[in-house]
This record gives structure tokens, sequence and C-alpha cells, in this order.
């Protein structure tokens, strides 16, 4: 396995700790592990309390408890707990691909959903998303690129970097045609939980089909990226076991303290995810503000979930812009450059508390110059 390099972690690793306004992070505000502790009566006391022995190389039980609840056909035997979601991609890409499997994989998206297939000798198709479209994926495109040995499907909704949420008749759709075809299809739903309108939230996949595979995590929804805790959810336990062995040369088992944290933080998910997204639901209102008053400056397609956009420069050339913006004004954006799409577009992110402060900052960039 030799994956090109990440573009947009290389990105953020030159800005993300220096610049002043961080207005396209992926994640929610996060918290304190103080603020964690205070959910519950006696918290502290047992954090402080907890082994720092190694942990079950699965996941602790209590964890994948807390986990299997989120679905509803998944046992905890059914979650393997990971470092992160990231992780989980790489030993599932592992666990499922031979060199010369065809894999499809919605795109643009986050790089090593479709890199590390690539780095494993698997050939990968795009199954792309268009700005014509609302950023949807059309379906007539998925029957023109799959193949009779199309091995794995890889969707992520709602979506980085464009923040679409596939429809429930789409999802229906795909999931027949996984299954008609005997295709395994992999779910990125990193952002689940985070739907504008939260009667749209759809199935998990894991629920739908026993070959089907759910990612999930604590970065995003929950705000707690820090605890490097992300899990995937199947029935399939052939993958399953795969996934595990191959834990074994990587992290071998989770961090302690992590756990713990994110178990208690599971346990009060609810209350986590309505804080994301009061967040995402003031700042949108905000961004629609903006876009319409810059509508001569930038094409916003408004997004239906999570707390990412992918908004378009319509003068300039997007590279050179986000580099005066952040020299200049110190708030970051990604351009679309760094997930190797041609379009001028650039990630934008807002859920995080200080983003109003960070949209006047860039609001007054704009004022103060030529674009
Ligand atoms: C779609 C998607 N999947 C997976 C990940 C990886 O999550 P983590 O960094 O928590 O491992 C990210 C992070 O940005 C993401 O956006």
């Amino acid at each position: 396995m030799n994956p090109s390099p990440f573009l947009l972690e290389r990105y953020f690793a030159r800005y993300e700790f220096n610049a002043r306004y961080l207005l396209c992070s992926s994640d929610c505000e996060s918290l304190a592990i103080a603020d964690l502790l205070a959910l519950e009566p006696g918290a502290d006391d047992a954090f402080k309390r907890h082994w720092l022995g190694y942990t079950e190389s699965l996941g602790a039980p209590s964890l994948r408890r807390e986990i299997a609840k989120i679905y509803e056909t998944i046992a905890p035997e059914h979650v393997l707990v990971h470092a992160g979601a990231q992780e989980a991609i790489t030993l599932y890409m592992q666990a499922v691909l031979q060199p010369g499997d065809h894999v499809i994989v919605h795109w643009p998206g986050y790089q090593s959903l479709y890199e590390i297939a690539r780095s494993l000798g698997a050939d990968v198709s795009y199954w792309e998303a268009r700005p014509e479209n609302a950023w949807a994926l059309n379906f007539d495109e998925l029957k023109r690129i799959i193949r009779p040995d199309t091995r794995l499907i890889v969707i992520n909704t709602p979506h980085n970097p464009t923040g679409w949420l596939m429809s429930r008749a789409e999802q229906t759709a795909l999931s027949l045609f996984c299954r008609e075809r005997g295709i395994l299809l992999f779910s990125d739903e990193v952002y689940r939980e985070l739907e504008h309108d939260p009667s749209d939230r759809l199935p998990a996949a894991c629920d739908l089909d026993p070959n089907f595979t759910s990612l999930g995590v604590m970065s995003k929804t929950y705000g707690l990226a820090g605890l490097r805790i992300g899990w995937i959810a199947t029935r399939d336990e052939d993958i399953y076991r795969k996934m595990a062995a191959l834990k074994d040369y990587t992290t071998i088992c989770n961090s302690a303290p992590s756990e713990f944290l994110a178990e208690l933080a599971l346990r009060h998910r609810q209350q986590l995810a309505t804080r994301s997204l009061t967040i995402i639901q003031h700042n949108l209102a905000l961004l629609d503000d903006f876009f319409t008053r810059r509508a001569n400056l930038f094409a916003w397609v408004r997004p239906n979930a999570g707390p990412i956009a992918f908004p378009k420069l319509l003068q300039g050339e997007i590279d050179a812009f986000c580099d005066r913006l952040v020299n200049q004004s110190g708030v970051l954006l990604l351009p679309g450059s760094m997930y190797g799409h041609p379009g001028n577009n650039f990630r934008l992110g807002f859920a995080r508390q200080n983003m109003p402060a960070a949209l006047e900052t860039f609001d007054q960039f704009l004022n103060s110059s030529a674009v």
C-alpha cells in the first residue's frame, strides 16, 4: 500500500494551528473533557479511577453496546471500534479488496475513500456529484460505470464536501441496485444526525442489508475529534473478522480514556447532536444572507445536511484567492483543488462558534480587496 499524499491533510497541516479563523472545518464545535464529565454525576470520579491497561481489541463491550443503540439491527458484536473513522476506512478497504477489483466511489470526496482502494491495486471509477444537479448523484451515470465485476460501491451521505443528503427513494434504489448484483456497499455516515431537517434522516446502511457497512465517528456530529474514536457497524461476519485481524497490526486496541469519554458522550448523543445542529442552523442563516449579497461573486448550493458546503468562486482562481484570504485576513478556506476538483469551488465549514466572526472578517476582506 503506497497511497499518494493526502492533499487535504497536508493543507491543514500548514494552516490549522496558525490561521486565525478556520472557515472550512468539517467537525463541529468541540467540548472540553470537563464539559463531558459534567454530563453525569459521578463521572468525574469514575474517569479518574478508569484503568489504563490495554483495552479489548474490538472495543470496550460497554462502548460497543452504546454504539449499537444508534442502529436498528446492530448488536454489540457487529460493532468494531477504531482510532477514528480513518483507521476504519483503511482496514475495511484492506479487508475486502484485491488488486484488480472494480470499485465505484462517490466523488469528489474524502480522499481516503478512493485513495486507499487505488493504492491496494483496485480499479476505481468515480460516481461524480455535479453542481448542476445540486450535487445529487445521478443513477444513469451509475448504470454507465457499473461493470459485471464491480465489487464495492462507496458513498458518503451527508456528503463531504457538498453537504448533500441522499433522499430515501435514492437510498432504496441504491440498496436494491447493490443487492441485485451482490455488490458490497460502504456507507460513510460520519455526518449522520446532522440533517438540517431531522425528518430527512436516512436509515443507516448497515440496517438495510447484512452486506452493507456503516461508518461512524465521534469527531463530527458530537464534536469530539480529539477522542479519535470511530467504528464500523456491519452484520457481515467475514468482513468483521478480517478487519479485526488487521487491527492487530495497526492500533491493537483503543485508548482507554477515549473509550470512557466516548461512551459517556454517546449516552447523551441527542443532546450533543442538538448542540451541533443549533450552531449549524444559526450560521446557515448568516450564510444565506452572505451569499444573497455576494451572488455576483459566488454560486451557492445550499446543503441539506452536515457542517460543510462547496460554493463556487465566479471570478478569479480559487487557489490564489484562498491564499490571499488567509495571508491578508487570517481566514482559512479549503480550495476544491485539495479534492482534485477542477470547478473553482471551495469548502466552507459552519459548525464552529466563531463562524460569525470569521464570516464578518471574510466579508471585510471582500469589501477591501479587488477579487
Ligand atoms: C467523510 C469523512 N469520512 C471520514 C473522515 C475521517 O474522520 P476522522 O478524522 O475522525 O477519522 C472524515 C474527516 O474529515 C470525513 O469527512
